[in-house]
């Protein structure tokens, strides 16, 4: 399983970057609201900040709610840092959505179908050629539903079909979670610094590095 980092924050990015485990970057309007900057400009900036990963996702707006309007968006966003192929689409699961997703897909543009809640929906955006599916599992499980398991099945459903999509678990909250899609077949999960950073640790790894710490002064002093 790949990581990307979901985040529209250049500082958790390039953190994210420097260790050398990112394949990708997801944005989200929320996301972008929230660091209070000019979309097209934070998405430009993204993508020369993270140079080799394989994806950068830049949502379509919430009030482009037709096709039309996305797929205008989109051939907007395709411009960015001069044509730059890492950029990704990201589109709501939307019938409209289905559409543009269906329209760039035979432009040879990347596309992210987002706010994916059931295995039908992720069906219905594999077969209009999504490159990567965003399954939300924490906010299912928000719900009291299994966002985990949702993972599993449409894991299971694209490699019964040969379906080429990609599986991004998304909505990531926390170390367990990392674990859990990764065993259940995700290809890739997008995940907040704060939980990137979280993976990193364990208790015993520093207390393994304080006793080391204190043997070596120990004997060479
Ligand atoms: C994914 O692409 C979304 O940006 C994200 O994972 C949503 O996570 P949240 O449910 O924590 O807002």
């Amino acid at each position: 399983m790949k990581f990307f980092i979901d985040s529209a924050n250049l500082d958790a990015i390039k953190k994210a970057y420097k260790i050398g485990v990112l394949s990708g970057v997801t944005t989200n309007p929320s996301l972008v609201a929230k660091e209070g900057v000019k979309f097209e400009d934070r998405i430009a900036e993204i993508l020369q900040t993270v140079p080799e990963v394989e994806s950068v996702s830049a949502e379509v707006t919430p009030d482009a709610l037709t096709a039309a309007d996305m797929m205008a968006q989109a051939d907007e966003l395709i411009k960015i840092n001069g044509g730059d192929k890492n950029i990704t689409i990201k589109l709501p699961m939307t019938l409209e959505g289905l559409e543009a997703c269906r329209y760039l897909t035979k432009k040879g543009v990347k596309t992210n179908v987002t706010l994916i809640f059931t295995v039908n929906q992720a069906l219905l955006a594999a077969r209009a050629g999504a490159t990567y599916v965003s399954p939300f599992l924490g906010r299912l499980d928000d719900i009291s539903e299994d966002g985990v398991q949702l993972v599993a099945k449409v894991a299971e459903l694209f490699r019964i079909h040969g379906l080429e999509s990609q599986i991004i678990a998304a909505s990531v909250r926390h170390p367990d979670h990392v674990t859990r899609v990764a065993m259940a077949g995700a290809h890739i999960a997008t995940v907040p610094f704060a939980v990137i950073e979280q993976i990193s640790k364990h208790p015993l790894t520093d207390q393994g590095m304080d006793k080391f710490a204190a043997d070596w002064q120990n004997a060479t002093k």
